[in-house]
C-alpha cells in the first residue's frame, strides 16, 4: 500500500524527527566497520536539510538492554554521518529529557543533531507511552527511515508515530517499493535463494514464497535437514529432526505447484567449521560420518547458476556456507557474481546476505540490497510490519 512520504508534507522551519537504524558493525577499536546504513539514509536527511527542516535523527545501536553502554554510544556514528553530509552534526547527550529539549531548541533551519542511543532506556523496547512522548515532544513531525527496524513495536518505531503526523523517508519508500514488488509482480521466470543455518529460522520465508516462485534453490546448513529428510546420512551436521515432516510437506508442495526445488548434488565438507581444518568435496548423499557441511559443492553452484541464469527475478535471502571462513565461501561468492552479472532484478535481504554482497563490492550490481535483516525477512514472510502499519 503506497504511504505518504516525506513529500507530501511542508517540513520548512519544521522539528523533523528522523527515525534510522544505524546500527552499524563496529571493529573492535570502535570504528565502524560498513557504512551502508548511514548513507542509505542520506536522501532523506539531505532532504530535509534542503527544505530547511531542523533534522533530529535518532536511532538503536546495538542491544544494551535498557544501560548506558560506553561502547554502544552513537558518538561515532555522529561522526561519520558529519562526514558523509559534508556539515557538523552534533552528538546529544541524551535521547530525551530537558538537555535535549535545549539542545534541539537552540537548532536552527538545516541543522542536524543526532540523538543518543535510544535503547540506552528500556523504555525504547517496551514501547511506553511516556517514553514515546517525551520523544514526540521534541519534534513536530515525525519520518521513518528505519526500515531495518520496522519489525520492532518500538517507541521510537510505533508509539512515536501516535503523538506527530508520521510518513516515510526515502529509504523506507524504496525497500518497500522493492520487496513489495518483487513479490507481488515478478518478471518470470522467478527464483528464491534461501540459505542459513537453520530450516527454523526459515520456515515463514519458505512458507510464504513456495507459492511465488518457479524454482527454490536450498543452500546454507539447513540443507543437512532437506537432505535427512531424503535418507542420507549427514555426518556431524546440525539436523533438526522435528522439521523433517515439514520439509516432507514443501517439498510435496513444491511438486503440485510445479516449483523447481533444487537442493545440492554435492557439498563441501570439513572436520569442524573453523580456518584451518580442509575443505573435501562429496556428494550429497556420501557425507562421511563425523564431517559437517560447510558450503555447496562446484557441480552444485553450476546447476544453481545455470538455473539462476534463466531467470528475470532473484530474491535471495542466506549464505550457501560458512562464507566468513575463506575456504568455504566459494558457494556465496560464486552466487553473488552470477546474480551481479544477470540482466534480471536482483534483490538481496539484509543481514549476513548483505554483508556478504557488500563485502564483495557488488552492491551496485545488484537491483536492491536491504538494510534490514530481521526486517526484509519477515517481510519476505509476508508479514505486517509494525513500523510500516502506522505510516
Ligand atoms: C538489525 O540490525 O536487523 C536492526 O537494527 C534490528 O536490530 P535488533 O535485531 O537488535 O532489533
Amino acid at each position: 500500500m503506497p504511504k505518504r512520504t516525506v513529500e507530501d508534507i511542508d517540513v520548512a522551519d519544521k522539528r523533523v524527527l528522523v527515525r534510522v537504524d544505524f546500527n552499524v558493525p563496529l571493529n573492535p577499536d570502535g570504528t565502524i566497520s560498513d557504512d551502508s546504513r548511514i548513507q542509505a539514509c542520506l536522501p532523506t536527511i539531505n532532504y530535509l536539510i534542503e527544505k530547511h527542516a531542523r533534522v533530529i535523527v535518532c536511532s538503536h545501536l546495538g542491544r544494551p538492554k535498557g544501560k548506558v553502554v560506553e561502547g554502544l554510544k552513537l558518538a561515532p556514528v555522529a561522526k561519520r554521518l558529519s562526514e558523509l553530509l559534508g556539515k557538523p552534526v552534533e552528538a546529544a547527550t541524551d535521547c530525551i529529557g530537558p538537555d535535549v529539549e535545549a539542545a534541539v531548541a537552540s537548532l536552527q533551519d538545516g541543522e542536524v543533531i543526532l540523538l543518543e542511543n535510544l535503547r540506552f532506556y528500556a523504555e525504547e523496547e517496551a514501547n511506553d507511552r511516556d517514553f514515546a512522548r517525551a520523544l514526540a515532544r521534541l519534534a513536530d513531525v515525525y519520518v521513518d527511515d528505519a526500515f531495518g527496524a520496522s519489525h520492532r513495536a518500538h517507541a521510537s518505531v510505533v508509539g512515536v508515530a501516535e503523538y506527530l503526523p508520521a510518513v516515510a523517508g526515502f529509504l523506507m519508500e524504496k525497500e518497500l517499493k522493492a520487496l513489495s514488488s518483487t513479490l507481488e509482480n515478478p518478471r518470470r521466470p522467478f527464483a528464491a535463494i534461501i540459505g542459513g543455518a537453520k530450516v527454523a529460522g526459515k520456515l515463514g520465508i519458505l512458507e510464504n514464497i513456495i507459492g511465488k516462485v518457479d524454482a527454490l534453490l536450498i543452500g546454507g546448513g539447513m540443507v543437512a535437514t532437506f537432505l535427512k529428510s531424503k535418507g542420507h546420512e549427514v555426518g556431524a551436521s546440525m539436523v533438526e529432526d522435528d522439521k523433517l515432516d515439514y520439509i516432507e510437506q514443501l517439498t510435496s508442495r513444491a511438486k503440485s505447484l510445479g516449483v523447481r526445488l533444487l537442493l545440492p548434488q554435492d557439498v563441501i565438507v570439513a572436520e569442524k567449521l573453523e580456518a584451518g581444518f580442509s575443505p573435501r568435496v562429496v556428494p550429497a548423499e556420501e557425507i562421511p560420518a563425523g564431517w559437517v557441511i560447510a558450503d555447496i559443492g562446484p557441480r552444485t553452484i553450476e546447476e544453481f547458476s545455470r538455473e539462476l541464469k534463466k531467470c528475470r527475478t532473484v530474491v535471495w535471502n542466506g549464505p550457501m556456507g560458512m562464507f566468513e571462513i575463506p575456504q568455504f565461501a566459494q558457494g556465496t561468492c560464486t552466487l553473488a557474481k552470477v546474480l551481479a552479472d544477470l540482466e534480471a532484478t536482483t534483490v538481496v535481504g539484509g543481514g549476513s546476505t548483505a554483508e556478504a554482497v557488500v563485502e564483495m563490492g557488488l552492491a551496485d550490481k545488484m537491483s536492491h540490497v536491504s538494510t534490514g535483516g530481521g526486517a526484509s525477512l519477515k517481510f519476505l514472510e509476508g508479514k505486517v510490519l509494525p513500523g510500516v502499519a502506522v505510516l
